[in-house]
Parts: C-alpha cells; structure tokens; sequence
C-alpha cells in the first residue's frame, strides 16, 4: 500500500478526570459504526487545570469533537473560541464542536432531556408546569431547556438558596421558587411535569425520595435524571400510584445524540446508540458511569 492511500479516521474524544468509566466511547463508537462514519473516539484522563492546554491539542491534533466532563465544564467554558447561547447562560460546556478554525462550546444536556421526554413520553413543555428538584449542573440545563421550549411555569426547589435563585435567573418570568424546608406534598402535585435533578435517590441515600411523594398524581410525568439505579426510590413510589415515569438514561442518551450531530451534521442513531450503552449499564451496574 502506497504513502497515499494511508487514511486515519476523524477522532473524537472526550476529556475529564477521572473518565475511565466514561459511557462515551460506546455510545459514539456505536453511533459512527452504524452510520458508516470512519470516525473514533477515544478517552483522555485530562487533570483539573489543564482544560485550556486539552483545547489546543484539540486545534493541534484536529480533533472533530470533544465531549467534556467534571472538572472541566466551567474551564472549557472560559477556554473556547465562542459559546452557544446555552453554554453562555450555563457558564458549563459538556461539548465542544469545529466551526473553521474556531472551537464553539456547547451545552447539550438541556436539548437532550427535552428530546427525551418528547421521545419517551411524548411530553412538550410548552405552556406547561414544570417542577425541578435540584439547582445544579444537570438541573440548571433543564430549567433552562424548560423555559426555552415554553414551559408555563417552572417551580425550582433546592437545598441552598442562592442557588435556586441563580438557577430561576435562567428561567425568567416563568420561574417560581419552592421553599426546600418545607416540601409541600399538595404543591408538587400542582405540576404536570416533576423533575429530580438531585442525586437524592442514588444507593448511599438509602430509599429517600428528593421530595415528599404523597401529593403526586397520575395525570403526572414523574422524571428522575438518575439511571444508575434503573429504579429510584422516587420513580418506584410513582409508578405504584400508576404515574408514568423516566429515569435519566433518556437525557444521557439524546444528549449524546445532539452532540453527534453538532459534531456530523447528520441526524443521530438514537437506536443504535441506546442499545450499546444499555447493554453496558447491565454489565456493569454496581459502578457509576457517566458520559
Ligand atoms: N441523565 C443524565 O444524563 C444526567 C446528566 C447529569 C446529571 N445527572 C444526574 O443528576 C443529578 C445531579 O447532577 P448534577 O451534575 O447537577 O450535580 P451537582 O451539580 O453536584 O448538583 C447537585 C444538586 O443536588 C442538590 N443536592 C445534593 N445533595 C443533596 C441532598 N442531600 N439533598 C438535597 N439536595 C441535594 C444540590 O443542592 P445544593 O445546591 O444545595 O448543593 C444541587 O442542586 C445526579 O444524580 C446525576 O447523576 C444525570
């Protein structure tokens, strides 16, 4: 074989510390085997402090996309040649794409819960109440990602509350804070959409429930963005009242999906995407993947 019939594929790659147990290989490998694309993608275990020197090695080595995680949301955030609109608001990039010479932060976990629900339950917040239990990363993508897609109302519920209020920031006049001491059963049932965006539900938290279960209803959407269990305390609790209720692989999945397709340009192959990393999450459920 001659010099010149030598190709390498695109790479993609995703960077955090610690990444190891990082769902993003699978997920993206799958998606570019099944749609044809001589794409790879790979893991770099990146230290905190270091995000900026990941991007240049980005430009260097040309990488067609970068996927990030903790602890470089907010570095990659500072770090990029432009933001999108999200990202901008977030302060947090999860996705980093080519546009010419230039690297654009993306924030994808707010399309993807959106999507989710849409493909999963086929919920449209629009005009619509949306209760969100959590101000942090995942939960500020999703009250963001709530208001923009029209939601109604969006009551937001967390532990500090400055943080709720930064967090309400994003949502604008939709927004409603709940007071988190005093969890009221009757005004959660009020929502038509119920979001945990606290980790109150993974194992060390032992049966505990975000928020007080008693008022929910099934004309209800019940969604806990934890996967890892499959079912938590809070879903269990709404699917014995016969309430129709998501887990978070959804959001992780489409999530990846758009990021994909900022990455391609072409439309994501959820399917396939889905049952790569499902198998995964079987395989190795007493760990705590993450993309
Ligand atoms: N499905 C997906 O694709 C996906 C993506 C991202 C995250 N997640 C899940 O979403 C959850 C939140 O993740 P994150 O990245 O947003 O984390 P984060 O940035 O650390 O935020 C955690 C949020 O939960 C609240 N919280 C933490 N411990 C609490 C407790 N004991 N009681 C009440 N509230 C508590 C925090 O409140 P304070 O502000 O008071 O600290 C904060 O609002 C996790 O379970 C994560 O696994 C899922």
């Amino acid at each position: 074989m001659s010099q010149d019939t030598i190709k390498s594929p695109a790479l993609a790659a995703v960077i955090g510390s610690p990444v190891r147990h990082s769902l993003s290989p699978t997920i993206h490998n799958a998606a570019f085997r099944h749609t044809g694309l001589d794409w790879l993608f790979v893991v770099w275990d990146v230290p905190s402090g270091l995000a900026e020197d990941a991007l240049q090695a980005m430009k260097t080595f040309n990488l067609a996309g970068l996927s990030v995680t903790m602890p470089h949301k907010t570095a990659v955030a500072e770090a990029v040649d432009q933001l999108s609109p999200e990202a901008g608001k977030l302060n947090a990039v999860n996705c980093v794409a080519r546009q010419g010479d230039q690297l654009v932060g993306h924030n994808t976990d707010g399309a993807g819960f959106v999507a989710s629900l849409k493909a999963d339950a086929d919920f449209n917040p629009e005009g619509k109440s949306c209760f969100v239990a959590g101000a942090g990363g995942a939960g500020r993508a999703v009250i963001l990602a709530l208001a923009q897609a029209g939601a109604a109302r969006v009551g937001i519920m967390n532990r500090t509350p400055a943080k709720a209020q930064a967090a309400a920031d994003l949502a604008g006049e939709a927004a409603e804070i709940a007071d988190a001491e005093a969890a009221d059963a009757d005004a959660i049932g009020n929502f038509d959409l119920v979001v945990n965006a606290t980790p109150v539900g993974m194992p060390h938290f032992a049966g505990q429930t975000p928020f007080p279960t008693t008022g929910l209803h099934a004309k209800q959407l019940v969604v806990d963005l934890i996967y890892q269990p499959w079912e938590t305390p809070l879903l269990k609790a709404a699917r014995a009242k016969g309430i129709a209720a998501l887990n978070g692989f959804g959001m992780l999945v489409h999530q990846a999906g758009v990021a994909f397709e900022l990455w391609t340009g072409i439309p994501a192959p959820v399917e396939a995407m889905t049952a790569a990393v499902s198998s995964k999450i079987t395989v190795n459920s007493d760990q705590q993947p993450h993309l």
